[in-house]
């Protein structure tokens, strides 16, 4: 029997494009995927299908739609069509992509609500909710601002105070407002729908499902089980909260049975949105997916990120099992990619862009290396620093790998035409019986997610090799023509032991196994082609490189800090980089754009109606712009240096107001002013048109 494996990493919001957290979570998944795609059980290959999908429900999605201007599906479908560009271009291999809106997520979220109110797990509570008059609509708790309680602090969200630090619940802000319409909300009551998880079948399936019965180990992660055996109240048995998972429309999302202007809230349907992915996959090939599921071989697993454990390992298994399914055979979960030890932002994102990466001709397999190497089956944050990415990968990959067959390769070309030769010992030269006998233990690395333990365990094999060919010299014994058939030999070996290096690390360099297979001239490796050899009078194509060292200038492009190299060396130079340096003090000029990308810039004349100094900001001024849209935006600049309030207020200037409204300490900056200004040079200049432009004019 082959293994049967369902893999999934978390969906994303659809609120967004990907950013590196996002990568690094499929890399760590399609790695395990590409690892169980070499294996065999019993000689037959691994079934694995590897699906993910847009989570595109719940309020914030709806809100940032009607920001754009757009339909909430209109907006997610814009989502949706940069999703490709990043997964091909980080060689991230889904077996399918779908969305949490598909008719099969309509489906499968109504069926699986259906037999949890058959089990008698759904009741229904009037609750009070803040309500915003002008929109009509319940406002979830961060769209809900107002003054601290405690300080005092203006423009604070409904949970907890920037300034101050104090926790409160939203009732308790003074003068709330809604972040929608500015608003003063009013409380008003509803009938939500919620899931029973505090019924004691609950807990107790819980508890066996995370802890493990009995002498049973939990299937958890240790610091996973923890933190369920904190949720689940240890021994004793602490009832877990129910579950409230209805919105009131308008919400986008899916409408509940039965139940008129009422909706699942986005993370009832957004797990099933798995199984739904799963589904459209089956679909489009004919195969049963109700059977796959229901077979006691099918393993299922997912890959997530530490921040939505509760979800996964209680909310979902619960749903799972009570609704008569399949349940989880584990989540595998991951920490955080910090950048330089800083944390990202979500409204900030991070100091480096995925698509970046690719646009400066980036090697995706580079990340994928230095990801993979810091990865283990633990719960940690794992940090991106250029200088450790550079040396990383420099080092192990091209310094170690790659190196051992542009050492040998030359030499089988020209002086044996291509042909290998290992010898009298054959494969079993003491070399290669090194490389093959540690097979076992990466596989175990590869499997349990402890990639820097497999990659380790590669490259010191790798370092075994380069000592062999120090011992041996090929480049000594090229000189001495009775040495001939001894330089064939070592060389043959040196490309038998790249051969079993190269099926090692396929799993993580997918593409430059492809091209080490086209250059040993063999068919696509598997696993078990460690146990074969490459057998005496094999022919090799030419050498080609295999991978470039990673240049300095490209981590400076990757963090913004210079103008950025031509994107791939083999491509005509663009013409700016071919015209006379610019004068020096100049700053490089951004990478080139194309009209449409310029287009998606939206800048608009904005009126300064009021302007204040931001209480512990020496920086910034707040400013209150009019663009002609019906309200005034919110905005922070740091331009504090070169203007007072009173000199702003009545000016019209220049706002990019397209751009994602971003969270300060301060409050929210719904915009940014333009503002002049040069390195070596302390001043800033505001943009103001020339006179007879108007509030809300769009510049073009
Ligand atoms: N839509 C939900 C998941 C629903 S799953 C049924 C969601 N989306 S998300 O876009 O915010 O996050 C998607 C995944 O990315 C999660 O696993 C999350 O933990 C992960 N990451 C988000 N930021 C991250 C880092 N900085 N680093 C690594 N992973 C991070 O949550
Ligand atoms: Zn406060």
């Amino acid at each position: 029997m082959s293994r049967k494996l369902f893999v999934t990493t978390a969906l994303p919001y659809a609120n967004a494009p990907f950013h590196i957290g996002h990568i690094m979570e499929y890399i760590q998944a399609d790695i395990w995927v590409r690892y169980q795609r070499m294996q065999k059980d019993a000689g037959k290959p691994r079934e694995v299908y590897f699906v993910g999908a847009d989570d595109v429900h719940g309020a914030p999605i709806m809100i940032a739609a009607e920001k754009a201007g757009k339909t909430p599906a209109e907006f997610v479908a814009g989502i949706a069509a940069g999703r490709a560009e990043h997964l091909d271009g980080f060689l991230i291999k889904f077996d399918n992509w779908h969305s949490t809106d598909g008719p099969e997520n309509h489906e499968l979220s109504k069926s699986i609500y259906k037999r949890l109110r058959e089990r008698g797990l759904i009741y229904t509570k009037t609750i009070e909710q803040f309500f915003d008059p002008v929109k009509s609509m319940f406002l979830p708790d961060r769209y809900i601002k107002g003054e601290c309680p405690k300080c005092g602090a203006k423009d604070q969200y409904g949970d907890s105070c920037e300034v101050c630090s104090s926790v409160y619940t939203p009732t308790e802000l003074k003068n709330p407002y809604s972040v929608l319409t500015g608003a003063a909300p009013v409380m008003r009551q509803s009938e939500h729908y919620f899931f029973k998880l505090s019924d004691p079948q609950c807990t107790e399936f819980l508890k066996s499902w995370t802890l493990g019965q009995g002498s049973d180990k939990s299937r958890l992660q240790p610091e996973v089980a923890n933190k369920a055996r904190e949720w689940l109240g240890g021994d004793e048995n602490k009832a877990l909260s129910d579950w409230d998972i209805s919105r009131d429309a308008p919400y986008f999302g899916i409408e509940i049975p039965d139940a008129p202007g009422k909706f699942f809230y986005v993370w009832l349907d957004a797990p099933i949105g798995y199984l739904a992915s799963l589904k459209n996959l089956f679909n489009k090939k004919g195969m049963d997916f109700e059977a796959f599921l229901a077979d006691p071989e099918t393993e299922q697993y997912h890959f997530i990120g530490k921040d939505i454990i509760y979800f996964h390992t209680l909310f979902w298994p619960a749903m799972l099992h009570f609704a008569g399914r399949k349940v989880p055979d584990n989540v595998f979960v991951h920490g955080f990619v910090t950048v330089d030890g800083e944390k990202m932002s979500k409204s900030r994102g991070t100091g480096i862009s995925p698509l970046r990466y690719l646009e400066i001709g980036m090697n995706p397999e580079w990340l994928r290396y230095y990801l993979a190497a810091k990865l283990t089956d633990r719960v940690e944050d794992i940090d991106f620093t250029g200088d450790d990415f550079i040396a990383r990968v420099n080092a192990d990959l091209i310094g170690k790998y790659v190196n051992i067959a542009s050492r040998a390769a030359g030499f089988i070309t020209k002086r044996f035409g291509g042909q290998l030769n290992l010898g009298p010992e054959g494969k079993d030269a003491p070399i290669l019986k090194t490389l093959r006998d540690a097979t076992d233990e990466i596989s175990g690395y590869f499997e349990h997610r402890e990639y820097g333990r497999a990659l380790r365990q590669i490259m010191h094999l790798a370092d075994e090799v380069n000592v062999y060919v120090d011992a041996n010299k090929p480049w000594v014994l090229a000189k001495d023509p009775a040495q001939s058939d001894n330089l064939q030999q070592v060389c043959s070996r040196l490309l038998e032991a790249f051969r079993i290096l190269t099926i090692y690390l396929k799993p993580v360099l997918p593409a430059v196994a492809e091209k080490v297979e086209q250059f040993l001239n063999i068919a696509p490796i598997n696993w078990d082609d460690v146990a074969n050899v490459l057998p005496d009078g094999h022919t090799i194509n030419t050498y080609q490189h295999l991978m470039q060292r990673v240049d300095q200038k490209m981590l400076d492009a990757l963090f913004n800090k210079e103008a950025e190299p031509a994107k791939k060396a083999d491509q005509p130079k663009a013409k700016a980089e071919k015209a006379a340096p610019a004068p020096a003090g100049f700053e490089p000029l951004a990478p080139e754009i194309t009209i449409d990308d310029f287009a998606k810039v939206d800048m608009r004349v904005g009126k300064i109606v009021a302007c204040d100094y931001v209480e512990g900001a020496k920086k910034l001024l707040r400013l209150s712009v009019d663009l002609g849209e019906g309200r005034v935006r919110n905005i922070f600049s740091g331009i504090r240096s070169a203007y007072k309030p009173e000199d702003l207020v009545g000016k019209l200037t220049v706002v990019v107001a397209n751009l994602a409204p971003r969270k300060m300490k301060f409050g929210i900056s719904e915009g940014m002013v333009m503002a002049a200004s040069a390195e070596g040079d302390d001043g800033i200049y505001l943009l103001e048109p020339m006179s007879g432009a108007k509030p809300g004019m769009r510049l073009s």
